[in-house]
């Protein structure tokens, strides 16, 4: 069986990480538009390194939680069963790669990595970043940034993400709110495709009427679950 999972913040917030769209979410505390855009960026790099500064700390001091380990298991189960999971995650921590998982797409970028605005090279990162960090590969400073996806930017992996859903015998979408494409479009293209559509959350999402079954609660429980449930063939 060829599984296609979409995780979001949901996923990590049992491991502390703050959700966006949840009461006390990021987006209900702070403006997005101040500080998760290109033009936010530009207009005032402090404090948008301040915020990913703070994010990044908190990351680097989250754990994995029993849904990221179920999904690692799952991920390392299928081959063997014939199949695959494609594990594309919305979140940029690095949680599911930290609870095993070996292949993780991560369409909005990761946090624990930096970006040259002058010379586009990433590098790994789990240090602050301030406008006066020079990039490792160019040596010029000012340009560094979170190796992430702001608002307006285009998300990654789009085509092997494309292949992979139509790839997939059943799509999977785990805490996320299915407020932001394209992500949240992914459900209705597997719809279209024919093949069945889970959704795993703690309360239903705005995507929720197109899925064909949820599982409803909190992702430490009800991934386990899920995943215990594949494997034994009883899904
Ligand atoms: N278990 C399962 N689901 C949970 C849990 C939990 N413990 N806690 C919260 N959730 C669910 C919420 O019900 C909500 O539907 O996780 C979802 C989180 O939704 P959002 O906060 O909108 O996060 P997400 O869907 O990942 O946002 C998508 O928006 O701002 C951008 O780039 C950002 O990647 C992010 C994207």
């Amino acid at each position: 069986m060829n599984i296609f999972v979409l995780t979001g913040a949901g996923v990590s917030a049992e491991s502390g990480l703050g959700t966006f769209r949840d009461p006390g979410g990021l987006w209900r505390r702070f403006d997005p538009a101040r500080l998760a855009s290109p033009e936010a960026f530009a207009a005032d790099p402090d404090e948008v390194h301040a915020f990913y500064n703070l994010r990044r700390r908190g990351v680097c001091e989250a754990a994995p939680n029993a849904a990221h380990r179920a999904l690692a298991r799952l991920q390392a189960a299928l081959p063997a069963q014939g199949g695959r999971l494609f594990l594309c995650t919305q979140n940029v921590d690095d949680l599911h790669e930290r609870a095993g998982a070996t292949e993780v797409v991560h369409m909005h970028g990761e946090i624990l990595r930096a970006r040259c605005g002058s010379c586009g090279a990433s590098a790994p990162w789990r240090s602050d970043l301030t406008v006066a960090t020079a990039c490792p590969a160019c040596g010029r400073a000012g340009g560094m940034r979170p190796d992430v996806v702001w608002f307006g930017e285009v998300p990654l992996h789009l085509d092997p993400i494309e292949a992979a859903l139509a790839a997939a015998d059943r799509f999977v979408a785990i805490g996320t709110s299915g407020a932001v494409y394209p992500a949240a479009g992914f459900v209705a293209a597997a719809r279209r495709r024919g093949i069945p559509t889970h959704e795993i959350n703690l309360a239903p999402s705005d995507t929720a009427h197109i899925f064909d079954t949820a599982a409803y609660g909190p992702a430490t429980a009800a991934v386990p679950a899920f995943v215990g449930a594949v494997l034994a063939g009883r899904i």
